[in-house]
């Protein structure tokens, strides 16, 4: 092996360029050449890559994004798609590939490792939904900024004993919105794994002022069924009956875009440099990530086929601290 490229893909997460840092230092200190892949795999389709040394990723750990693009590449998705990429990487001489990105992402390494590229998948979401991984790089600094805005909003929500909403990211999974619910003492929290209609969330909110509560919180997932949008509809038609009402705040991609805390930086350093150590030992067709506070490999095989459960005991005791 003398040749490999990394790849950044789909949603960019705070530590993917500690990733890629770890990815070409630990790389070229074992004597490879390695190539970095811009803008995902559109880039790859494209045939974007260019010679990386250490002195390229110098000064980007700290940065958020990724240096070297991302993009969501519908054409991967499909088998002629997969075929151009493998193709590119055959042309370029490229030995093996690290792809550091989320399920869309590993759906793709999957879908290479099948026509013969020898990839190693490393777990990069801020979603924390891909299983093998826990948590997956991304989704500790994304949930420090959710809670920073909970914080915030908590505070301007006491001063008026208001209500109020925020809907956090995750996409199906409800993970962001229970974690930093829970750890922003929200009064209540709606994920796709554990639906409230707005009456019950009503009802909640209710009870809390009436047990002398000086504002409520609601943390609501986007992927929820009754998300954001479909909360302030409601809290608005009612607004008369139910004597209050819900200020909603959306915080979309500001999650995404912070700079990688302490945690992000580690581990995604960890798992970029255990990519050139499982290539070096021969392994291929995995995805790297943290399994009981260890680094561990998962098949690509079985990442894509299951779908990351929701601890619902951590739901239940939120509900009993928000009395
Ligand atoms: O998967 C990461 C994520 O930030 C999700 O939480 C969110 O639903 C999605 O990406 C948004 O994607 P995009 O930036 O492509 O709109």
């Amino acid at each position: 092996m003398k040749r490999i490229a990394v790849v950044t893909s789909g949603g960019d997460a705070p530590g993917m360029n500690a990733a890629v840092r770890a990815v070409v230092r630990a790389g070229t200190a074992q004597g490879l050449a390695v190539y970095g892949i811009q803008h995902g795999y559109e880039g790859l389709i494209g045939g974007q890559l260019r010679r990386l040394g250490p002195r390229d990723v110098g000064g980007i750990i700290g940065h958020g994004g990724t240096f070297l693009g991302t993009a969501r590449c519908e054409q991967m998705k499909t088998p002629a798609g997969q075929a151009a990429a493998a193709l590119q990487l055959e042309n370029h001489e490229i030995d093996a590939l690290v792809v550091i990105g989320g399920n869309g992402s590993q759906a793709g390494s999957f879908a290479l490792s099948q026509r013969g590229v020898r990839v190693i998948g490393v777990a990069s979401t801020i979603d924390n939904d891909l299983t093998g991984s826990e948590p997956t790089i991304g989704c500790t600094t994304a949930m420090d900024i959710a809670l920073e805005a909970i914080d915030r909003l908590r505070v301007t929500a006491s001063a008026h004993r208001r209500a109020f909403l925020v809907e956090v990211m995750g996409r199906a999974s409800g993970y962001l919105a229970l974690i930093t619910g829970i750890s922003g003492g929200a009064e209540a929290i709606v994920t796709p794994e554990s639906e409230l209609s707005p009456e019950s969330v009503a009802q909640q909110i209710l009870r809390a002022y009436e047990r002398g509560k000086r504002h409520a919180i609601v943390v609501v997932a986007e992927g929820a069924k009754y998300n954001a949008e479909h909360m302030a509809a409601y809290f608005e038609q009612h607004e008369q009956r139910l004597g209050f009402e819900l200020r909603v705040t959306k915080l979309g991609h500001v999650q995404r875009g912070g700079a990688p805390g302490v945690y992000d930086r580690l581990l995604a350093t960890r798992l970029g440099a255990a990519a050139i150590e499982a290539l070096h030992a021969g392994e291929h067709a995995i995805l790297l990530g943290l399994i009981d506070g260890k680094i561990a490999s998962t098949p690509l095989v079985e990442v894509v086929s299951a779908t990351k459960p929701l601890d619902t005991r951590l739901l239940e005791l939120a509900q009993v601290l928000a009395i």
